[in-house]
């Protein structure tokens, strides 16, 4: 047997002398730990900013041939041959490396069948291990009762167990379906219950890795990279919620939005087009009655694609049209990509290439590829001050009074074959390759128009992207990219949101009817209804699609998407609610049953239903011309949302749900906020405030802010308490740091209603 190797302690790191490589342990909280292996990779991490670490008490010991290092919260076992095992306190397995070989794959084709499978278009993929130096994996042992979560905007299903993903943000035009490895982001964190135990890890390394969760073997997953060190985390805490707010501790969580932008958004490839165009959408929502806070203006109001220009034929006077639709209560949105049009007589391009801002070849030549506007050359966003000078460019687009901006073809996308992986991209000041920085291109873009818009509008950011990285909530909502109007698609909406919210992406939206494809009368509607407490509630359509505008296919779907417009307007307070404690704790807007009732087998892998907060449950129709449906309700009592009906927990219950019906359930002891009837969210602070009460017993936090800056971070907001004991309802409040505080506060009891007015006297709420 060989011996324990040699270690030096430096405060909370401990390094082991393997002797083939180092490794180190830091200890950063009591649940967080990082595993690092030093493989020659210099740079910091993109995903986490600042100093995590805690001053934490850790033993460290040896016990039967192993050290082991204990914290309140981990156990971290360490054995001569290098290997990790990690336990909870209670001493359950969470993580343990898997002491066999890997058993590749048999797909039963050699090389000749392979070409003859491939020739008539199928594809086969890979199951050799990469033997390049720097290639490295980690495999780890899964046990029968083990289910694996996270990793972002993969595609397929809830429970990640049995499918492989690959970590390298993609434009494909492919149906986003289960078997796709990859798509747009790439968030390399998953969430585990091993044996009921919660667990996560989180391996923050850029280049392009690989994660196999049990497909090849029931007996093992792995993680592998094509280079990067080692550098793992081992998240630790008695919940899957504690996994996520330690998770979103480390990488940063989602910073309270904007009110308004959790209204309605419209949008579609082709409106911007024209003037005009964009008019008649505004005028048709406001006419129709529909509910909507913001319209996008796609790639079309640029003049010939160069980002943050206007189209001066199509729009005379930007900033007065852009007012204008302010008027009416809509904000603007444009997108912008990062490809710079090459174009010598064009002053963003001239700015970058005098200054040197664009990634460039081996050969030091500035890089081209093809994107919308033709060749065009790529900012290397890497760099602190080419993100400077980005920031800067967005006062261009806020300068005529756009309210956000939406990031596209950040992967980054290219049409003319992919970016060489040597082309020379930096990281921070030090050069580097296209390989390393490809999955951190979308996150620092994002960073920078975070940045931009924070400097010259001084309200929170309203900043969305299709790439992204671990870490990148801290600067963008995101949206899922080109799916399209199809039923799995919708389907696959529910897993994609929740798993996206579990990698600490709480602001998250679909297109919702569906982006590429035609749709449809019942797929519109259908999507509207399952999508309308996604935080991000945006119709976007590709150009040469069926139109997907709620009037679209006339009646009943107009009435019906305006009666789901209208209640999401209802409930933003209580989205809003959620984002305020989101902020402090990580934990999701959107969230699958697992989430909150982790015990409970029956919700380990269930893909059509979801919770909003602790107290919804939803669960929508996504099957095609289905009318009934089986809901299944975990612990505790529910009551129907649209008849009060009450049902015991623990049950599967038949509810009907024709076309204009999305089977919704409120958990008995809940106090829903009820916003105002309102076509827009205006800038208008709430003097009055209603609250649903559903069960007799109960408490609940309401946050208050003026819903557009930063001014909270100074303590202007208020805080109020609603208490109900035994049906008697109570208001206080707890916090009071904005003006005007609710004049009068509504209860809707189940039977009464009741009125309550604030006394200034005694700042206190009195019948
Ligand atoms: C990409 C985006 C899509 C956008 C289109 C044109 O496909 O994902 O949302 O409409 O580009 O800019």
């Amino acid at each position: 047997m060989s011996t324990l190797p040699k270690y030096q302690q430096n405060q909370q790191t401990i390094t082991f002398d393997y002797p083939h490589r180092p490794l180190q342990l830091s200890i950063l909280t009591p649940s967080i730990i990082r595993v690092f292996a030093n493989r020659g990779e210099t740079g910091q991490s993109y995903a986490i900013e600042g100093d995590k670490q805690q001053p934490t008490d850790y033993d460290l010991t040896v016990v039967a041939h192993q050290y082991v290092l204990t914290t309140s919260d981990l156990t971290v076992k360490l054995d001569a041959d290098g290997h990790v095992d990690v336990y909870d306190a209670a001493g359950h397995a969470l993580i343990t490396d898997f002491r066999g070989e890997r058993h590749l794959l048999d797909k039963g084709v050699d090389k000749v069948h392979q070409k003859l499978v491939e020739a008539e278009g199928h594809s086969v993929t890979d199951v050799t291990i990469d033997d390049h130096a720097s290639y490295y994996q980690v495999v780890k042992e899964l046990a029968t009762d083990e289910h694996l979560y996270g990793l972002g905007d993969k595609t397929g299903y809830l429970d990640k167990r049995g499918f492989e993903y690959d970590n390298w943000n993609v434009d494909y035009p492919d149906p986003q379906l289960e078997i796709l490895p990859n798509i747009y982001k790439s968030i390399p964190v998953l969430l585990g219950l091993k044996n009921g135990h919660p667990y996560g890890l989180f391996f923050d390394n850029p280049y392009k890795s690989h994660l196999d969760l049990g497909k090849e073997s029931d007996h093992y997953y792995f993680y592998s990279a094509v280079a990067g060190n080692l550098d793992y985390y081992i998240l630790g805490g008695a919940t899957l919620k504690a996994i996520v707010t330690n998770y979103t501790y480390l990488t940063g969580r989602t910073p309270l939005p904007q009110k308004w932008t959790l209204g309605y958004q419209q949008s579609r490839w082709g409106y911007s087009a024209s003037q005009n165009e964009v008019q008649a959408i505004a005028d048709n929502l406001r006419e129709k009655d529909l509910p909507c806070d913001a319209i996008h203006f796609d790639v079309d109001y640029m003049r010939g694609y160069r980002v943050f220009t206007w189209d001066r034929a199509k729009y005379a006077d930007p900033a007065k049209f852009v007012a204008h639709l302010k008027q009416q209560g809509f904000k603007v949105i444009p997108i912008i990509d990062p490809g710079v049009k090459q174009d010598p007589d064009y002053a963003i391009y001239q700015a970058g290439l005098q200054h040197d801002y664009f990634v460039k070849t081996p050969a030091g030549e500035t890089y081209i590829n093809k994107v919308w506007p033709g060749n065009s050359a790529f900012p290397d966003f890497g760099r602190p001050a080419v993100r400077h000078w980005w920031a800067q460019n967005t006062k261009i687009l806020t300068d005529t009074g756009v309210a956000g901006i939406w990031n596209d073809m950040n992967e980054p996308a290219s049409f003319d074959g992919e970016i060489p992986l040597d082309t020379v991209f930096s990281d921070q000041n030090t050069p580097a390759t296209h390989q390393k920085m490809h999955n951190v291109y979308g996150h620092n873009m994002a960073q920078a128009t975070y940045a931009g818009l924070k400097e010259h509008q001084g309200t929170r950011p309203f900043v969305i992207t299709r790439a992204a990285y671990a870490g990148t909530q801290k600067y963008s909502t995101v949206w899922t990219g080109d799916n399209r109007s199809m039923w799995p698609h919708l389907q696959m909406m529910i897993p994609q949101l929740c798993n996206l919210g579990l990698s600490g992406f709480s602001f998250a939206g679909t297109d919702i009817g569906g982006f590429a494809s035609d749709s449809s009368a019942e797929l519109l509607t259908r999507w509207i209804e399952a999508a309308i407490f996604s935080p991000l509630l945006r119709n976007h359509a590709a150009m040469g699609t069926r139109h997907q505008e709620p009037w679209s296919f006339g009646e009943p779907t107009l009435s019906i998407y305006r009666r789901y417009l209208k209640l999401r307007y209802r409930f933003i307070p209580f989205l809003y609610d959620l984002f305020a404690d989101e902020t402090q704790t990580g934990l999701p807007i959107m969230r699958p049953l697992v989430l909150n009732y982790p015990d409970d087998q029956r919700v380990r892998d269930l893909n059509d239903e979801f919770m909003v907060g602790d107290s919804l449950l939803v669960a929508p129709i996504v099957q095609k011309s289905q009318t009934k449906r089986l809901v299944y309700l975990p612990a505790g009592d529910w009551i129907d949302f649209w008849n009060n009906q009450e049902y015991r927990g623990k049950q599967d219950v038949v509810v009907d749900a024709p076309l204009d019906k999305l089977p919704l359930f409120v958990k008995k002891g809940t106090v829903l906020p009820w916003g105002p009837a309102v076509s827009y969210i205006s800038d208008e602070p709430d003097t009055t405030m209603t609250f649903k009460l559903y069960g007799n017993t109960t408490s609940y936090q309401h946050y208050q802010d003026n819903g557009t800056d930063f001014a909270y971070q100074d303590g202007h907001y208020n805080r109020y308490t609603i208490s109900v004991t035994d049906g008697q309802v109570q208001v206080h409040l707890t916090h009071h740091g904005f003006e005007p505080v609710y004049q009068t506060v509504q209860l809707d009891l189940a039977d009464h209603q009741l009125l309550l007015h604030y006394d200034a006297a005694t700042a206190s709420y009195q019948a």
